[in-house]
């Protein structure tokens, strides 16, 4: 086995802690966490004693911790306003890169941060982990696996009653556009993932309604044209009153050339098939078991692919086309007219 990577940890409370207590220990033969770094000095302490860190590896000053830490990547969990800061002193240290999602939280920081890393030639994973839990890996399969014929539409929709401020972590209900930052860059991803296509064009609109617990837009309705013909379509609230369809429980339905698939809150991935005569056959699809699941999936991706592993399906390359579906999706609303998403992202990379 190669040298275990050591890892700089950007972030200690919120999501930072599930990786450090949750999704991390698995991987403790193939990595390790060299240092550690939060603004919140309670925070960071209890994690860094958790991780056996002594003090002069636990930092509340990011630059200062790139400046001591010897590592080989880094890890960012911590709010997109602040990624391109982490991310641009990655690149000044020469160290990969393994981020939540989203790139960043606007167009121009996510581009900025495409330009610094492949000018850097280094690796960026971004986290996508809802395409590879048990459930959506089941769904996918029906679709790559052409059990129904070829793909006609996608339906997806997430709904949560977030009336509560704070119900979905204070910065959310805060920040701009926070559905489409926060929560639908993973849904329009799943898009693409369940499609095997780009996003073309987005149309539609994102908005807050007057009563609602978010400074920023928290409702989504969109549609889509992906590069292959198929059509999506998406609706999103963090004001959803009716069936819940949160966060591991979204609603995704693929139409089909010979019936259709469909998963909601129960978790089971159904096939509607179309019979000529005899009326529709229902059948529950036995569930993918990953040996990585979520997160975990993704993370050993990283590190095989650090070890010069086969590239993941995230990388930035690829995930800068889910971000600019986010960004052509706000440009959209604002300006009433449908967005090309495919110029949006083949300007920049042309540009390289
Ligand atoms: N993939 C998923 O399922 C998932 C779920 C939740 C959050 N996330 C992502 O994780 C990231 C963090 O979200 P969160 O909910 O944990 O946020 P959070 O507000 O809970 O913050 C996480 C930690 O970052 C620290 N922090 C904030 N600004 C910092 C800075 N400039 N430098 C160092 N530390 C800083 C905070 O003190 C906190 O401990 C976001 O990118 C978010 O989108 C992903």
């Amino acid at each position: 086995m190669s040298k275990k990577k050591r890892c700089l940890m950007i972030g200690a409370g919120g999501m930072a802690g599930g990786w450090i207590r949750r999704f991390y220990p698995r991987f403790n033969e193939r990595h390790e966490i060299v240092g550690l770094v939060d603004i919140d000095a309670d925070v960071l302490r209890q994690a860094g004693d958790y991780l056996g860190l002594p003090s002069d590896r636990q930092f509340t000053d990011m630059s200062k911790a790139f400046e001591e830490i010897e590592a080989d990547y880094c890890t960012i969990v911590i709010p997109p306003a602040y990624h391109k800061d982490a991310v641009m002193l990655a690149v000044e240290h020469k160290l990969d890169i393994l981020s939540e999602k989203p790139i960043a939280d606007t167009w121009e920081a996510s581009v900025d941060i495409y330009r610094a890393v492949k000018e850097a030639n280094l690796k960026m994973l971004v986290i996508q982990n809802y395409r590879y839990s048990s459930r959506m890996l089941t769904m996918r399969k029906v679709l790559r696996d052409g059990i129904l014929g070829r793909t006609n539409y996608i339906v997806g929709r997430f709904g949560a009653d977030y009336r509560e401020y704070g119900a979905w972590g204070a910065f959310r209900h805060e920040i701009p556009h926070s559905l489409l930052v926060e929560g639908a860059v993973h849904h329009l991803d799943m898009i693409r993932n369940l499609s095997a296509g780009d996003c073309k064009t987005i149309a539609g609109w994102e908005w807050n309604s007057p009563w609602s617990s978010f400074k920023g837009e928290c409702n989504n309705l969109y549609v889509m044209d992906m590069s292959n013909g198929v059509k999506g379509s998406y609706e999103g609230s963090g004001m959803g009153a009716a069936s819940q369809n949160s966060w591991h429980q979204e609603y995704y339905r693929a139409e089909c050339e010979d019936g259709a698939v469909a998963i909601g809150r129960d978790g089971v991935t159904r096939i509607y098939r179309h019979t000529a005569g005899t009326g529709m056959i229902i059948e529950d699809v036995p569930s993918v078991q990953p040996e990585f699941d979520g997160h975990q999936w993704l993370i050993d991706e990283f590190l095989t692919w650090l070890d010069g592993g086969r590239t993941p399906d995230t990388v930035l390359d690829e995930n800068i086309k889910s971000v600019a579906m986010v960004f052509g999706a706000i440009e959209a609303s604002g300006s009433n007219q449908s967005v090309d998403v495919e110029s949006m992202v083949k300007d920049i990379v042309e540009a390289e």
